[in-house]
C-alpha cells in the first residue's frame, strides 16, 4: 500500500499568488496542490493537502494524521515562530516531518528567525519558493522507503 503523507498549510497561504508576490511568488496553493499530487503519483505516495488559517484546525489534522501518514510536510506560516501547541501536536506523531518555508526565513526579519516546529522537524526547506514542497515529499519518499 502506498504510504500516506499530509501537507499542511498555514494562516494566508490560502492567498498565495495573491500575497506579497515578490516575496512568495505567483504561484498558487490550487498549483501547488495539483503539481504535488502529479510528484506523488510518480513516487509511488498518497498525499492528502491541507489548509486553515486556525491553530485549532492544523492541530486537528496534525492529529487525524497520527496512525494513518507515514509523514507530514508542514508549512505553519506564522505558527512557525509562536505556536508550541503545533509543536506539542508534531510532538505526538510519529512518522517523518519536514518543516517548510517558501521564503528564506533566515533573510527576513529576526522573528522569523526562530521556529518552534523546527524542535520537530526532520528536516528544514526555506528559501526555494513553492519548489519547497516538491523537494520535502522527494526526501519524505526516500524517508519513508527506508
Ligand atoms: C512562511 C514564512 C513565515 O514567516 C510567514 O509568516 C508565512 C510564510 C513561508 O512560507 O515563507 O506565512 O512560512
Amino acid at each position: 500500500m502506498a504510504a500516506r503523507i499530509q501537507i499542511i498549510n498555514g494562516p494566508n497561504l490560502n492567498l498565495l499568488g495573491k500575497r506579497q508576490p515578490d516575496i512568495y511568488g505567483h504561484e498558487t496553493l490550487d498549483d501547488v496542490a495539483a503539481d504535488c499530487t502529479a510528484l506523488a503519483a510518480d513516487l509511488g505516495l498518497d498525499l492528502q493537502f491541507y489548509q486553515s488559517n486556525h491553530e485549532g484546525g492544523i492541530i486537528d489534522c496534525i492529529h487525524a494524521a497520527r496512525d494513518t501518514c507515514a509523514g507530514i510536510v508542514i508549512n505553519p506560516g506564522a505558527y512557525t515562530h509562536t505556536s508550541v501547541a503545533i509543536l506539542d501536536a508534531l510532538n505526538t506523531f510519529e512518522g517523518f516531518v519536514i518543516e517548510c518555508h517558501i521564503s528564506n526565513v533566515h533573510k527576513r526579519e529576526r522573528f522569523r528567525h526562530h521556529s518552534y516546529v523546527s524542535l520537530r522537524a526532520d528536516g528544514v526547506i526555506a528559501g526555494f519558493g513553492t519548489e519547497g514542497y516538491q523537494l520535502a515529499l522527494r526526501r519524505l519518499a526516500t524517508l519513508v522507503t527506508g
